[in-house]
C-alpha cells in the first residue's frame, strides 16, 4: 500500500501546484501522544533522547495521567488525560498507542476528521478499518501511517509501500507472532509439553495471561490483512482469514517432523490467483533449514514474492517497546518529511467505477478476493490411538475411498499401547478433499485424541 502522502513532487509544476495549496513549514511538526505504555514510553524516550529538530512533542495523554510522569521527560511537555483537549489543540500529528479499537478508533477518526495526521501501532483497528481511515485522511489532506502493525520494528510495510510497491506482489508468508514461535521454538530444542512452554512464555512476557488471541492466530490474521491490504491491495477482513491454533502441537510432533527433516512454526500465508486470495494462518511443517525453520525465540520473518523482484526476506524484531518505537518515529519522520514539503494527498482514495479504492502512491486498486483456505499442499496426520489389529488398514481404506494418496507412515517405538502416537503423511491434496476423510476418521473407535492435521511446506 502506498503512502498516504505523495512524495516530493515529481515535477516543478506539481510542486508548484502542491506549495500552492500547503505551504512548505520551517518549524518543527507539533505532536501528541495517546498511550504512555510500552510502546509509548519508548517512543517518547527516542524523541527526548535523538531529535533531529523536525519533530517536538507536545503531549502526553493516557488516563490516570498522574501515576505515568517522568522526570526525564522536557518539562515544556504537558502531561493530560483529557483526550479532547489534545485533538483540539494545534497539534500537527497525534500519535496513537493505546491499542484496541474503542476509544482508539473514534481519536484516530476524530483526528483525521480535524485534519491532523496520525501515526499508529494498532494492528486491530488499522486491519478491520484501514482502508475506511486511509480515505478518511485522503479526504482531509493528512496522512496515517501505521508502520509499526505488523512485525513491530520489522520495517516490512515501509518496504511494501515503497521499496516493493515496482514489483507485482502475488504471495507473502510469515511468522508474524511472535508468542507463538517463542512456544513453538521452545518445544523444538527442550521437547517441553506446550503447556510448560506456555507457562515459561508468560512468566517471561511474551504472552499475556490470556494468549488465545496468539495461541489461536487471532493476532497473526490481523497483521496477514494489513499485510494483503499494503502488499497484494486486497482488501480482506481479519475473520474471513481461516485461523487453526498451535494449542494441539505436541513435544511429539517435533519428533515425527524431524523425520521429516522438518520442524513446526505458526505460518501466516497469502496467496493471490485470479481473483481469489488463498489465505491460512496456523501451524505447520517446514523444513529445518528453511528460512522459515531456522527462526528462533520470538522474532519474525516475512517472505514476499512478486513477478518481478522474485522471493525477498524481512527478519528482526517482531515486538518490544524499542523496535516498535523507532518505527513509530519512523513513521513520524516521514509525515514530518511530508508536511514539510507541503504534501498534499488529496485526489487519491477515490473509487473507480468499478467502486474499487485506489490509494495513493499506486495506480493500482484495492480488490475485493474472494478468500479461500483451500490450498494444495503435501500433509501430516499425527493420531493418538488406543492400539489394536487392524488400524492402519482402517485408516487406509478411508483415505482410498477419499481418492487421497498415502506417502510414509511413520511409527516411533517407546510409547504405551494405550496411547500410541503415530503418522501418516500425505501425498499433495486440496484441504477441500481431506477434511471430509478426516471427519470420517474422527469418530473411530480407536482414536482417543483428535488428529491433527498440518500442512507441509516445502
Ligand atoms: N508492545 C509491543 O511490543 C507492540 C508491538 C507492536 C505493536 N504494538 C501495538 O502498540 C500499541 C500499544 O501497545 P503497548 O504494548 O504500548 O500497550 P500498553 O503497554 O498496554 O500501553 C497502552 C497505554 O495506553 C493507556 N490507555 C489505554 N486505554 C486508554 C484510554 N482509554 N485512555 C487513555 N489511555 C489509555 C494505558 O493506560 P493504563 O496503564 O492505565 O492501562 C497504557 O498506558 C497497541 O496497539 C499494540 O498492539 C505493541
Amino acid at each position: 500500500m502506498p503512502r498516504q502522502t505523495s512524495k516530493p513532487a515529481a515535477n516543478a509544476a506539481t510542486t508548484k501546484k502542491q506549495r500552492h495549496t500547503k505551504p512548505e513549514r520551517t518549524s518543527a511538526c507539533r505532536v501528541a501522544l495517546i498511550g504512555f505504555g510500552t510502546v509509548g514510553r519508548a517512543v517518547t524516550k527516542i524523541l527526548c533522547e535523538n531529535g533531529d529538530g523536525s519533530l517536538r512533542l507536545t503531549h502526553i495523554c493516557n488516563r490516570n495521567i498522574e501515576e505515568k510522569k517522568q522526570p526525564w521527560v522536557p518539562s515544556d511537555v504537558i502531561w493530560t488525560d483529557d483526550v479532547a483537549a489534545v485533538l483540539n489543540s494545534d497539534v500537527d500529528i497525534v500519535i496513537e498507542l493505546i491499542g484496541g479499537l474503542d476509544p482508539a478508533g473514534k481519536i484516530v477518526r476524530s483526528a483525521l476528521e480535524s485534519g491532523k495526521s496520525v501515526v499508529t501501532a494498532n494492528k486491530q483497528l488499522i486491519a478491520r478499518h484501514g482502508p475506511e481511515l486511509l480515505q478518511l485522511a485522503s479526504r482531509k489532506g493528512c496522512q496515517i501511517e501505521f508502520g509499526a502493525s505488523v512485525a513491530g520494528g520489522v520495517p516490512v510495510l515501509p518496504a511494501l509501500r515503497t521499496g516493493l510497491c515496482g514489483d507485482r506482489l502475488h504471495g507473502i508468508a510469515g511468522i508474524l507472532n511472535g508468542t507463538c514461535n517463542y512456544i513453538l521454538s521452545r518445544i523444538e530444542n527442550a521437547r517441553i509439553p506446550f503447556s510448560e512452554a506456555l507457562e515459561e512464555a508468560q512468566a517471561r512476557g511474551y504472552a499475556e495471561a490470556d494468549a488465545s488471541e496468539d495461541l489461536d492466530g487471532g493476532d497473526a490474521r490481523a497483521k496477514l490483512a494489513i499485510l494483503a491490504l499494503a502488499g497484494l491491495h486486497t482488501q480482506v477482513a481479519p475473520e474471513s482469514i481461516r485461523a487453526r491454533t498451535i494449542r494441539a502441537v505436541d513435544a511429539v510432533d517435533f519428533d515425527y517432523a524431524a523425520e521429516l527433516a522438518c520442524t513446526i512454526r505458526q505460518i501466516s500465508r497469502a496467496d493471490l490467483k485470479n481473483d481469489t486470495l488463498f489465505a491460512d494462518v496456523g501451524p505447520c511443517l517446514v523444513p529445518t533449514d528453511s528460512p522459515f525453520g531456522r527462526v528462533q525465540r520470538n522474532l519474525n520473518l516475512v517472505l514476499t514474492s512478486g513477478q518481478y523482484g522474485g522471493d525477498m526476506a524481512f527478519l528482526g524484531a517482531g515486538a518490544g517497546g524499542d523496535p516498535t518505537a523507532v518505527a513509530v518515529v519512523s513513521d513520524l519522520m516521514f509525515v514530518a518529511q511530508s508536511l514539510s514539503a507541503g504534501g498534499d494527498p488529496k485526489g487519491a482514495g477515490k473509487k473507480d467505477a468499478a467502486g474499487s479504492v485506489s490509494t495513493p502512491g499506486i495506480s493500482t486498486p484495492i480488490s475485493r478476493p474472494k478468500i479461500s483456505s483451500d490450498f494444495e499442499t503435501p500433509w501430516y496426520l499425527r493420531f493418538f490411538v488406543r492400539d489394536q489389529p487392524g488400524i492402519v488398514a482402517r485408516l487406509a481404506q478411508i483415505m482410498a475411498a477419499h481418492h487421497l494418496n498415502i506417502d510414509s507412515l511413520l511409527q516411533k517405538p517407546g510409547f504405551e499401547k494405550s496411547s500410541l502416537p503415530f503418522v501418516i503423511t500425505l501425498e499433495p491434496c486440496h484441504d477441500s478433499m481431506l477434511h471430509p476423510a478426516l471427519e470420517e476418521m474422527s469418530g473411530l473407535e480407536f482414536s482417543i485424541r483428535p488428529c491433527l492435521c498440518l500442512p507441509i511446506l516445502r
